[in-house]
C-alpha cells in the first residue's frame, strides 16, 4: 500500500495561522500539514513533538505504517524562526489590465478617471503583445503577494481576455476572468457595437475558458457587466438571461462607488421603464436578474439599508476596495454596517483604482478605513487585524464561491498557502540569517504571536512572502 502512494505528498511542518472565525486567528505550532498529489489536505496533526515524530504519526494516519519517509516526494517545507503558513490571499476584484496605470490618477475621481486614465489603456491592450507584456506582469506580480486567486476583469477584447485566462491556468493562478461588457456611455474607440455583439463575444470568451480548463479547478469565466451606467438595458437583459442559462457563472460588477455615478444610474434606469422595485442602484441589478448568490459587487460604499436588505436578500457578496476608495475619493465603505446586515465581504485591490497589487495592503488599508469610519461616529466600525485577514481570505473564498475549498487549513480543503517570514533580529541587531534590508517587519523576540502578526499586517510586503502554492503547486518563491 505504502509503495503506490510513494512519492505522491508533500509535508509541511512548523507554525501554522489561518482564521477560525472573523475575529478570530487559530495558531498551530509544532504542527504539520500533509498535501496529496491532488493539492488536498489529507492530514493535520496538532503538536507533535518535533519533524521526525510528525512524520511519523502522518506517515501511521495516512497508512504508512511507521516509515515517515515513503509517501513523501520532496524534503518538508518547516518553517524557521518568525516563519509561518498563512491561507494565499483572495483578490476579490481587480483590473488586469489596468495594471501598467497604478499610481497615475491625480486628483480624479471615477467618472473622469475613466475617460482620462483607463479606456484609453484598456483600449491599447487589443495589441496581443502589449496584452502579454502586462497580463504576465500582473499575474508574476500578484503571486508575488500572495494573491493565491483573483476575480479579473480583462478588457472588452476577446483574444487578449481568452490570453489572460491561458497565462493565468500556466502561471497556476486561480482566477475568475471576465470579458468587460459596455455598450453605451463609453468612448467610441471602446465599446461594443451593440448589445447582441457584446453578448456573443462574452459567449466566445467564456467557451475558450472553459475549453482549456473543464474542471474549473483553477480558471473559472465571469459574466461581468461593468456597471450599470456603461452597459444598456437590452444589453443587461440579455447578461440576466445568461446567468439563467448559465447558473454555475459568477457575475461581477460595480455598485454605488460614486455619488456622481449614482445620480446616473438613477437618470439611465427610472424604475418605470426597468420593472425594479424601486430607484435604487442594487433594484436596477435586480430587475435584470444580476443580483444572485454568484454575483461579486464591488465597492458598495452608499447603499441604502433598503438596498442592504435587498443584497443579503440576493446573497450577493461585497468586495470592498479600501485603497481604490481613497485614492479616488469614492468614500469610506462601512465594512462592519455590511457585516452585520448578514451580507460576505472580502478584500479587492481594484487596480488601478487602487494602486497596489498587494491584498495586504488591502487589509491594512481597511483597517484604517474602518478608524475613519469610526472616527465619523460609530466607534464599533474599528476592524482589527484579525478581522481584516479574515476578509482577506475566508471572506474572500466566500466571495468567489471558493470558501469549501480555500482559506484556511483544515483537512479536506486545498493547499494555497503563502510562507511568510519575518525579519527576527540578532543580538546585534541585524536580521538573522539574512540581508539587512529584508523587509520592513523588525522581530525583537519578546513578541506574542498576536504581535508579530499585527506587525506583519501593518508593515508587512512582498519581501515578507517567502513561497506561494495553489492547489499543492509551488508557483512563486522568493528568492
Ligand atoms: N466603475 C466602472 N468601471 C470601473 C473601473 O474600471 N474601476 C472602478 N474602480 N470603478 C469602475
Ligand atoms: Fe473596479
Amino acid at each position: 500500500m505504502a509503495s503506490s502512494l510513494e512519492g505522491t505528498h508533500q509535508l509541511f511542518y512548523g507554525s501554522f495561522i489561518y482564521s477560525k472565525s472573523l475575529d478570530q486567528l487559530e495558531y498551530l505550532h509544532d504542527a504539520a500539514v500533509a498535501v496529496s498529489s491532488a493539492g488536498k489536505i489529507v492530514a493535520v496533526e496538532r503538536e507533535c513533538g518535533g519533524k521526525d515524530k510528525a512524520l511519523e504519526k502522518i506517515s501511521s494516519r495516512l497508512g504508512w505504517g511507521s516509515d515517515a519517509t515513503t509517501g513523501f516526494s520532496k524534503e518538508v517545507y518547516e518553517t524557521g524562526e518568525g516563519q509561518f503558513f498563512f491561507p494565499g490571499f483572495i483578490d476579490t476584484h481587480l483590473h488586469a489590465s489596468q495594471y501598467p496605470n497604478v499610481g497615475i490618477f491625480g486628483k480624479s475621481t471615477l467618472l473622469d478617471w475613466l475617460n482620462t486614465y483607463t479606456f484609453p489603456l484598456e483600449a491599447s491592450l487589443s495589441d496581443p503583445a502589449k496584452a502579454r507584456k502586462v497580463y504576465s506582469r500582473v499575474i508574476r506580480k500578484t503571486l508575488s503577494h500572495g494573491t493565491t486567486c483573483a476575480a479579473y476583469y480583462a478588457t472588452i477584447d476577446v483574444p487578449s481576455t481568452n490570453l489572460l485566462a491561458d497565462l493565468c491556468l500556466a502561471a497556476g493562478q486561480r482566477a475568475l476572468v471576465g470579458r468587460v461588457c459596455m455598450d453605451q456611455l463609453a468612448p467610441s474607440y471602446y465599446v461594443d457595437e451593440s448589445p447582441e455583439a457584446s453578448l456573443s463575444a462574452t459567449r466566445e470568451s467564456i467557451a475558450h475558458i472553459r475549453q482549456i480548463n473543464p474542471e474549473g479547478d483553477i480558471i473559472r469565466p465571469v459574466i461581468t457587466p461593468r456597471f450599470a451606467p456603461a452597459c444598456s438595458a437590452p444589453l443587461l437583459t440579455k447578461l440576466g438571461q445568461l446567468a439563467a442559462e448559465m447558473p454555475g457563472l459568477p457575475i461581477q460588477t460595480h455598485i454605488s462607488e460614486n455619488k456622481g455615478e449614482i445620480e446616473l444610474v438613477k437618470e439611465l434606469f427610472p424604475p418605470e421603464s426597468t420593472g425594479a422595485k424601486d430607484d435604487s442602484y442594487a433594484a436596477v441589478y435586480d430587475a435584470f436578474g444580476l443580483l444572485t448568490d454568484k454575483t461579486i459587487l464591488a465597492h458598495a460604499i452608499h447603499l441604502t439599508e433598503s438596498e442592504a436588505d435587498l443584497i443579503q436578500q440576493r446573497k450577493a457578496k461585497v468586495s470592498h476596495c479600501p485603497c481604490s476608495n481613497s485614492a479616488i475619493t469614492s468614500g469610506a465603505a462601512r465594512v462592519r454596517w455590511l457585516l452585520e446586515r448578514g451580507i460576505v465581504v472580502g478584500l479587492g485591490t481594484d487596480m488601478s483604482g487602487g494602486y497596489s497589487p498587494s491584498v495586504l495592503e488591502a487589509a491594512r488599508l481597511a483597517a484604517l478605513v474602518s478608524r475613519h469610519v469610526a472616527m465619523g461616529g460609530d466607534e464599533t466600525a474599528k476592524l482589527s487585524v484579525e478581522e481584516v485577514l479574515y476578509l482577506a481570505t475566508r471572506g474572500g473564498a466566500e466571495v468567489v464561491g471558493l470558501e469549501d475549498k480555500v482559506g484556511s487549513f483544515e483537512e479536506g480543503m486545498e493547499w494555497d498557502a503563502q510562507l511568510v517570514g519575518l525579519g527576527v533580529l540578532g543580538e546585534d541587531g541585524q536580521v538573522e540569517g539574512q540581508e539587512e534590508e529584508d523587509g520592513n517587519v523588525d522581530v525583537f523576540g519578546w513578541e506574542s504571536w498576536e504581535e508579530k502578526v499585527a506587525k506583519w499586517v501593518y508593515n508587512g510586503d512582498d519581501r515578507n512572502t517567502r513561497a506561494v502554492w495553489v492547489k499543492g503547486r509551488l508557483v512563486h518563491e522568493r528568492k
